[in-house]
């Protein structure tokens, strides 16, 4: 029987109608929305839901906000630790979800050349000697990339001193050794970079200077951006593959060519969180 159905015979019939049919299980933490349902009850459903998913703690879905992607206030409807481990393509990731945010949706996408054919030719690069990783968190694209190119020289950046204690345990928790960590606005950071990797949203577009002024000659920066559907100019599935004009365009303004686009997951009903592989010019 599938989790709903069990969880739905250890409630009471009238509340049916309030129980949330998704989630999101990341490690031992559940986050789901109960808002729908009395203050009173949402212990216990959590309880319920805690006991059938298997899961040491469950907080109430909230939004990320701010540069730093913090969490904003977070709800614990049940248990008490918040820290959890994930597991992906071979590498532990682990973090503090009442701090820092992490992104189911984004799996396959953080596999770099460990995963998918389609997300392995994204991440594959020709012989990179650096690769900065300018957003870097707690490692999300940082470990991959050191992990597929163990010969290169991996830069992870991140403002949030908070993700940095996560970043460098999750290095040697993953026994990694090309991976430097630098705790700063990613604007300071001098280095040249054969890739760098933008993994961030909302304004990626502004740290484009900054990115061409750091990549070596024909360098890659690796762009992740929302954009809504309508500006893309996307109306149909079958509209995805190609590269759309207005973005090349303005990426042409930044001093780059497109040479990839794909979606990555959608952002809401209308908007697409893509990425794309620019080529300094
Ligand atoms: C959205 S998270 C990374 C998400 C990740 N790519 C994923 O797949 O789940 C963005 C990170 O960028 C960091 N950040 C924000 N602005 C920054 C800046 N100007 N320089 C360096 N790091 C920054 C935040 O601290 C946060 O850890």
């Amino acid at each position: 029987m599938k989790p709903l159905e069990n969880i739905k015979q250890k409630v009471n019939p009238s509340l049916h109608n309030k129980l949330p049919k998704r989630w999101k299980k990341i490690g031992n933490v559940l986050i789901i929305d109960l808002e729908n349902l009395a203050k009173e009850k949402k212990r216990k459903i959590a309880e319920i839901y805690a006991e059938e998913l298997n899961v040491r703690t469950v907080i109430q879905k909230n939004k990320v906000s701010g540069e730093l992607r913090k969490p904003e206030k977070v709800e614990l409807l049940y248990g008490t630790e918040t820290i959890t481990e994930i597991s992906e393509y071979g590498i532990k990731y682990r973090l503090d979800l009442n701090e820092i945010m992490w992104s189911p949706g984004n799996t396959g996408w953080r596999s770099a050349l460990a995963g998918p054919e389609k997300v392995n030719d994204f991440y594959s690069f020709d012989k990179p000697r650096t690769i900065i990783d300018y957003f870097a968190g707690i490692g999300y694209f940082a470990l991959q990339m050191a992990r597929g190119y163990p010969k290169a020289r991996i830069i992870a950046v991140d403002k949030n001193p908070k993700a940095i204690n996560y970043l460098t345990a999750n290095i040697k928790e993953n026994n990694i050794d090309n991976i430097e960590i630098i705790n700063d606005d990613c604007r300071n950071v001098k280095w040249n970079a054969d890739v760098i990797h933008l993994g961030y949203i909302g304004n990626t577009i502004d740290f484009l200077d900054h990115t061409y002024n750091c990549l070596n000659e024909n360098g890659i920066a690796v762009f992740h951006e929302a954009y809504r559907n309508n500006w893309l100019g996307f109306k149909r599935r079958s509209d995805w593959g190609s590269v759309p004009t207005k973005f090349s365009d303005l990426m042409e303004t930044k001093g780059f060519v497109v040479e990839k686009f794909e979606r990555v997951k959608f952002y809401g009903p209308s908007t697409s969180h893509i990425i794309a592989i620019l080529r300094k010019i």
